[in-house]
């Protein structure tokens, strides 16, 4: 009988195969006490399973560098978000002035990030958001020591307001919760689908987390768009699929979405989600050797198949990884290493990719149709799109 390994020995076997690669880690790392990195993430609500998918990738990594990057062990400090702004700052300053970590890695919900990136302009904490959009973060609030390995809200749905209009349709209507995530990717799919000839008759919104969809899909059944654009993730997202199709709307007006709305929740979505379209910078069946990789690991280490937020962590480790090997795990020549993520091309599942100079992703956004359990890669919306950083002065 073969025995499974539980992901704790999973991950070690990780770490055992990969210490030869880390002895090359550098003499001077030696001797350094351990990196300390704060993750602040969401562990319950909304968005729970999201901040665990980032923090196994974050620690897939880790492993495969044999438990240290660039010769550091790494220390751990974790603080549940809850994915609400209201406690952020005070969340984001336990790991400051508590913990006093060194890097910070956090968060999932924009309106808790852009909280956190306040505090680390004052404070200097490095910061790498594995998530959140909020568009500010890497435009007005941007800063030498903040650092993105997801996206910005805007990209996402830009690209699929190309998608859009490319099909064909002419009217849309948006629905999404009212905070800075929903608004700013409401506001990408509408730039590109008005440019593209297209008009967006009324965006719909609730306020996070609410799910009381009902009187917004009889809004949208009275008016009938051509289409319909959505934001929302995690158990909203299953929800909110789930309740479009049984209100019928599903046969008569096309749902599209950024890929939140499918990701890491098909297998709650069931029939309600087959044949959805969406736009994001991950897919299934990319079919690289380096995703191919990526998907096994990670699948063996914790008994799931990833998704688009298990890279981001992932590719969060990586970015810090690079920075630190370029000084040799000398955390305290800070713009030195910060340069050098800068400069990294990232080897990511997603597919390669480097950071613009306000240090969001420069990337391919692609096109996905949920078959089955998968968000299968069926295209490209758009190839390397780069956020326009509006209001960013570094
Ligand atoms: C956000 O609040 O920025 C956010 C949350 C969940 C997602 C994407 C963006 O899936």
């Amino acid at each position: 009988m073969t025995k499974i390994p539980a992901p704790q020995t999973a991950l070690h076997l990780l770490a055992v195969a990969a210490l030869t690669a880390s002895a090359a880690g550098s003499a001077l790392a030696q001797g350094q006490p351990p990196l300390k990195v704060g993750l602040m993430l969401p562990a319950t609500g909304t968005f729970a399973a999201l901040g665990t998918a980032i923090e196994n990738g974050f620690r897939l990594h880790v492993a495969e560098q044999g438990g240290k990057l660039a010769g550091r062990e790494i220390q751990y400090f974790k603080v549940d978000d809850e994915s609400d702004p209201a406690k952020a700052t005070d969340n984001v300053n336990k790991l400051i002035k508590r913990d006093n970590v060194d890097v910070i890695v956090g968060t999932v919900h924009s309106g808790v990030a852009l909280a956190m990136a306040r505090a680390v302009k004052e404070s200097k904490t490095l910061l790498i958001v594995p998530n959140a959009g909020a568009d500010a973060i890497t435009g007005p609030l941007c800063a030498p020591n903040i650092v993105r390995s997801s996206f910005s809200n805007w990209q996402p749905g830009y690209a699929t307001g190309v998608m859009a209009a490319q099909k064909g349709y002419k009217t849309a209507m948006t629905i999404t919760w009212n905070y800075a995530a929903g608004s700013e990717t409401v506001k990408g799919f509408a730039e590109a689908f008005e440019k593209g000839g297209g008009k967006v008759l009324q965006n719909l919104n609730l306020p996070f987390p609410n799910v009381e969809f009902q009187a917004l899909l009889t809004q949208i059944a009275s008016q009938k768009p051509d289409v319909v654009f959505a934001f929302f993730a995690g158990g909203g997202a299953v929800k909110f699929v789930k309740d479009y199709d049984a209100a019928g709307l599903k046969k008569s007006i096309p749902l599209m979405g950024s890929g939140f709305l499918t990701d890491g929740t098909l297998e709650a979505q069931g029939e309600s989600a087959q044949g959805l379209l969406t736009s994001l910078h991950y897919a299934d069946g990319l079919n690289t050797p380096r995703d191919k990789g990526f998907r096994s690991k990670y699948a063996v280490t914790y008994k799931l198949q990833p998704d688009v937020y298990a890279v981001q962590g992932y590719d969060a480790a990586q970015i810090l990884a690079g920075g630190l090997a370029a000084v040799k795990g000398d955390f305290s020549q800070r713009d030195a290493m910060v340069a050098a993520m800068r400069k990294m091309t990232v080897d990511s599942p997603r597919g390669k990719y480097t950071l613009s100079a306000a240090h969001n992703p420069v990337q391919d956004f692609y096109i996905r149709q949920v078959k089955g359990r998968e968000n299968v890669m069926t295209g490209i919306a758009v190839k390397v799109l780069p956020d326009p950083a509006r209001g960013c002065k570094m």
